[in-house]
């Protein structure tokens, strides 16, 4: 995989990482020996960072894979954790590695396309009640923009909405018109995304180069329901 900044700084910066636990540890060797692309060292620490100054009691994750960022949020924080994975094998792999390390009483791991189960979530009392602080959007990035407005209203005041990848390996940055045609399509729809999260009036949004790209939108709760006129439960207008 391209790094989006330069591989000497990379590798420098990922010198430093180290692992939260030993269970971790193993999780991310046994991810990487069949290619399965969980979150980059310097996305983890981010992270980090960021779980222990906002305390998230909720954390919503579209993209589980094996389930590697579910455990590690649940190895950082005493949020609760639900996630959503469409793949049937990395599924029951995530399933199976939540509960051998010991999270399966906080780790929900629900399965399924995720636009349909975000309907259904919108649906639950608990998201009524509650909404989520912290949500992780890390799967097809082509959806981003519908995953999006499926999780914002599902969104806490003040919480955060993080998505992965927005870089796409620093294709994101290249003028769709001078990249290869396979790659034009992807980089229009990832710039109109970017455009439209710099652009909304209840989300304040950075856009970092961290990893492969990371955009973090905190989102004003009282400025979404002005905006949409929608309160958390989509089907009352407020
Ligand atoms: C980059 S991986 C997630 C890695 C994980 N967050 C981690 O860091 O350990 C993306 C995952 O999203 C899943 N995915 C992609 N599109 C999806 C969709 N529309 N609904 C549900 N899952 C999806 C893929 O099957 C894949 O396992």
């Amino acid at each position: 995989m391209n790094n989006i900044v330069n591989d000497i700084i990379s590798t420098y910066i990922d010198a430093f990482y180290q692992e939260q636990t030993e269970d971790l540890k193993e999780l991310r060797a046994f991810a990487e020996e069949r290619y399965v692309p969980i979150i980059l060292k310097d996305t983890e620490e981010l992270l980090r960072i960021i779980l222990a100054l906002q305390k998230p009691a909720r954390i919503l994750e579209i993209g589980t894979a094996i389930g590697y960022s579910a455990c590690f949020f649940a190895e950082t924080c005493g949020a609760h954790i639900t996630t959503i994975e469409r793949d049937p094998d990395y599924f029951r792999t995530a399933v199976s590695n939540v509960r051998q390390l010991g999270h399966d009483g906080q780790v929900d791991v629900l399965f399924g396309e995720a636009s349909e189960v975000l309907q259904k979530l919108a649906l639950s009392t608990d998201t009524a009640a509650e909404g989520f602080d912290f949500i992780f959007i890390d799967a097809s990035k082509s959806h981003y923009r519908e995953f999006w407005d499926l999780c914002a209203p599902l969104c806490a005041d003040d919480g955060l909405i993080i998505c992965d990848n927005v870089l796409m390996r620093g294709l994101t940055a290249t003028r769709p018109e001078e990249a290869a045609h396979k790659h034009r399509t992807s980089i229009r729809n990832m710039r109109d995304f970017l455009q439209f999260l710099k652009e909304l009036p209840y989300a304040d949004t950075c856009i970092l180069t961290v990893g492969d790209g990371i955009s973090i939108s905190r989102i004003d709760r009282t400025a979404y329901q002005e905006e949409t006129g929608k309160d958390r439960n989509q089907d009352e207008e407020c």
